[in-house]
């Protein structure tokens, strides 16, 4: 499937637009975030781990060349061991912040492996699209039932659940259908999950979305992204 890139131009922007709006909110990206891509190869092998569990930036256009309308900006902070998750025990968990921008779609998908909490940090309202799931695929006629911190809701399908600065959903795996954009201003998401691989754990609805966009390097990265681990270091 071809791919529409990004230009490096524009990804550097979206990274310190996003900077400044996190920190609008008191929350602070750890230091290997700030690093240029030459520290990140002078700190290569005490940041093993950094990359090996791919921590850090992220911003997608879903591979369809448009992020404003269907995108999402994403810093994986933290990030556990699929190892630890089989052994029921050790570092099970993930943590993301991420950006959901006014009106900007994040297409609808579910995961294999990851259950994930979806928390409204602060900003505009995060809307919410659910369905449910029939043999893998998003059944479009069935609703499904989650846990709005800590109450159980029944949703009707498509429900657009509402989540005002402060309230969080669960999603589990295989049950849950998702899709959401930011509604009335742009939005500070917060994820806690268990162990996450984006490689491997999104399926979408649509078969031609990329989890991962393409890059048009037309100026030097002010700091590198998750997918430029393997080309840049
Ligand atoms: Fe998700």
């Amino acid at each position: 499937m071809p791919q529409a890139s990004m230009k490096r131009s524009d990804l550097n922007r979206i990274m310190r637009e996003a900077d400044q709006f996190i920190r609008s909110f008191g929350y602070i990206l750890p230091p290997f975030a700030y690093w240029s891509p030459d520290e990140f190869k002078a700190n290569a092998d005490k940041a093993e781990a950094i990359v090996s569990a791919n921590l850090g930036w992220d911003i997608t256009d879903y591979g369809l060349g448009d992020f404003m309308d269907t995108g999402l900006f994403l810093f994986t902070v933290r990030n556990g061991k699929v190892g630890d998750l089989k052994k029921g025990r050790g570092m099970l968990y993930a943590e993301k912040a991420m950006i959901s921008r006014q009106d900007q779609y994040s297409p609808m998908h579910r995961h294999n492996l990851k259950a994930e909490d979806i928390i409204n940090r602060g900003g505009g309202t995060l809307v919410i699209e659910l369905f449910g799931d029939t043999n893998g695929k998003c059944d479009r006629d069935k609703g499904t039932v989650v846990f709005t911190d800590g109450i159980r809701r029944e949703l009707e399908p498509g429900h657009k659940l509402q989540l005002k600065p402060g309230e969080s959903v669960t999603l589990m795996p295989n049950e849950h259908w998702h899709a959401f954009w930011g509604e009335g201003g742009d939005v500070f998401v917060g994820e806690v999950s268990t162990v996450n691989d984006d490689m491997t754990d999104n399926v979408f609805e649509d078969k031609s979305i990329a989890r991962f966009s393409g890059i048009e390097e037309d100026e030097a990265p002010l700091h590198l992204l998750v997918p430029d681990y393997r080309t840049w270091l």
